[in-house]
C-alpha cells in the first residue's frame, strides 16, 4: 500500500493555481448570515490580510455578483497590536501573520481558507468585532502603575531577576483576545473576566509600585468575576501567540486571593 503523503510548502506553490477565500458575511450579532467566496490569483508569501486586499479591489464572487468588500479590522500588520485576530480555517490566529502557504487547506489547484470572526465578542460586521470588553477588564483590575505627575521618583527599586523575567513574559500580552475566544468559561453569559486580565493583574502586582493597588486588584480577583470562574482547561496558554504564562499567573493568584481572603477576615487587606 503507497501511503500519500501531504504536499510540501515547495509542492503547494508550484501547484497552486488560485486562493479561494470564505467569508461568513454578518451585520450585527442579530442580522442575517451569508457566505461570500472569493477567487484570486495565487501568489507566494501572501498573508490572510494582503489575500483580502486583492479581494477588496475586486469584490466578485464566485457566482459572479458584486458586492460590499468584506470589513475587517488590521493595524500593525505584524502581529503587535491583535487587532486582525479572526478564525482561520477553525483556528484563532492573527491575520497579518497567517501566511496563506501555511494555513490554507489544499484542494487540487485551489488553496482554501475560511474566514470567520472571533465568537465571543459582539460583532460589528463581518470580521470585525467590538473587543471593549477586554479593555474594559483591565481598568477594573487598574492593570496600571499609578504614578500620576512628572516629579522625580528617584531609582527604581531593584527586582528579583526570575521575577522580573516572569514579568517580561506577561507583559508580551498585545489583549489580541485568542484566549478568551479559548476558554470556555469566558462568554457573554458569564462575567469572568478572563485570562489576559488576570495575567496583566499578577503583572502589575508583582511591581514594585504597582503593588500598591494589589488589595483593589484583589477585591476584584476574588468576587464573581474573579479567579474561581477558571476551570483550568488550560485552552488559554495553548493558543495565546505571544507565549503568555497565563496558566502559571492563574495558579500563582489562585494562591494570593487564599492569602488576601485570610488577610481580609484577620481585617488587615484593604
Ligand atoms: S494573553 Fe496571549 S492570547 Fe491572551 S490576549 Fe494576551 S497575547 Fe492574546
Ligand atoms: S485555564 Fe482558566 S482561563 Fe484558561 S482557558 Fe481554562 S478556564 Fe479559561
Ligand atoms: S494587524 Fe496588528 S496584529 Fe495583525
Amino acid at each position: 500500500m503507497t501511503l500519500l503523503k501531504p504536499p510540501t510548502s515547495a509542492r503547494i506553490e508550484e501547484m497552486a493555481q488560485k486562493i479561494r477565500i470564505k467569508v461568513k458575511r454578518q451585520t450585527g450579532t442579530d442580522g442575517p448570515v451569508r457566505w461570500d467566496t472569493f477567487e484570486i490569483p495565487y501568489k507566494t508569501n501572501m498573508n490572510v490580510i494582503s489575500a483580502l486586499m486583492e479581494v477588496r479591489k475586486k469584490p466578485v464572487t464566485t457566482e459572479g455578483s458584486t458586492v460590499e468588500p468584506p470589513v475587517w479590522d488590521a493595524a500593525c500588520l505584524e502581529e503587535v497590536c491583535g487587532s486582525c485576530t479572526m478564525n482561520i480555517n477553525g483556528n484563532i490566529r492573527q491575520a497579518c501573520s497567517a501566511l496563506i502557504d501555511d494555513v490554507a487547506e489544499p484542494m487540487g489547484d485551489v488553496l482554501e481558507v475560511v474566514l470567520e470572526p472571533m465568537q465571543k465578542f459582539p460583532l460589528i460586521r463581518d470580521l470585525s468585532v467590538d473587543r471593549s470588553r477586554m479593555f474594559d477588564n483591565l481598568v477594573k483590575l487598574k492593570a496600571w502603575v499609578p504614578i500620576d505627575g512628572s516629579y522625580d521618583l528617584g531609582m527604581a527599586q531593584a527586582q528579583d531577576d526570575h521575577v522580573r523575567q516572569f514579568r517580561y513574559a506577561l507583559s508580551r500580552c498585545m489583549t489580541c483576545g485568542c484566549c478568551m475566544e479559548a476558554c470556555p468559561q469566558f462568554s457573554e453569559k458569564t462575567s469572568f473576566v478572563g485570562p489576559a486580565a488576570i495575567g496583566q493583574a499578577l503583572l502589575f502586582n508583582l511591581h514594585p509600585v504597582g503593588k500598591t493597588l494589589s488589595d483593589e486588584r484583589m477585591a476584584v480577583l476574588t468576587s464573581e468575576e474573579g479567579i474561581t470562574n477558571c476551570g483550568n482547561a488550560q485552552n488559554c496558554v495553548k493558543v495565546c501567540p505571544k507565549g503568555v504564562p497565563l496558566t502559571t499567573a492563574i495558579a500563582q493568584l489562585n494562591r494570593d486571593t487564599t492569602v488576601h481572603k485570610v488577610k481580609k477576615w484577620l481585617g488587615i487587606a484593604g
